[in-house]
């Protein structure tokens, strides 16, 4: 698991393993967009501060995810124990 932190209320949360970023920030009542839910539409995109996703979707070119500064949570993990969304 990693730590999502929300910029705008400061607040953090657990993704734990087998979780997707989007299913837990939904859980603690967080409008978050979304359709897919396959890494495909890229509705969910998110942009990201610090931390390095861990890119499952295939929206972004190699180049963007290379990038590090959007993410599509609905199946994108981090490579780092935090990760800050601007949200
Ligand atoms: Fe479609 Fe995430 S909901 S890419």
């Amino acid at each position: 698991g990693f730590v999502v932190a929300l910029q705008a209320s400061g607040k953090e949360f657990v993704v734990p393993e087998g979780k997707s970023i989007l299913e837990v920030l939904r859980e603690q009542g967080l409008d978050v967009d979304f359709s897919c839910e396959q890494g495909i539409c890229g509705a969910c995109r998110v942009t990201v501060l610090e931390g390095e996703p861990d890119h499952r979707d295939m929206v972004l070119s190699e180049r963007e995810k290379a990038q590090n500064d959007a993410i599509m949570v609905c199946c994108s993990g981090s490579k780092s124990p935090r990760l800050v969304l601007a949200l």
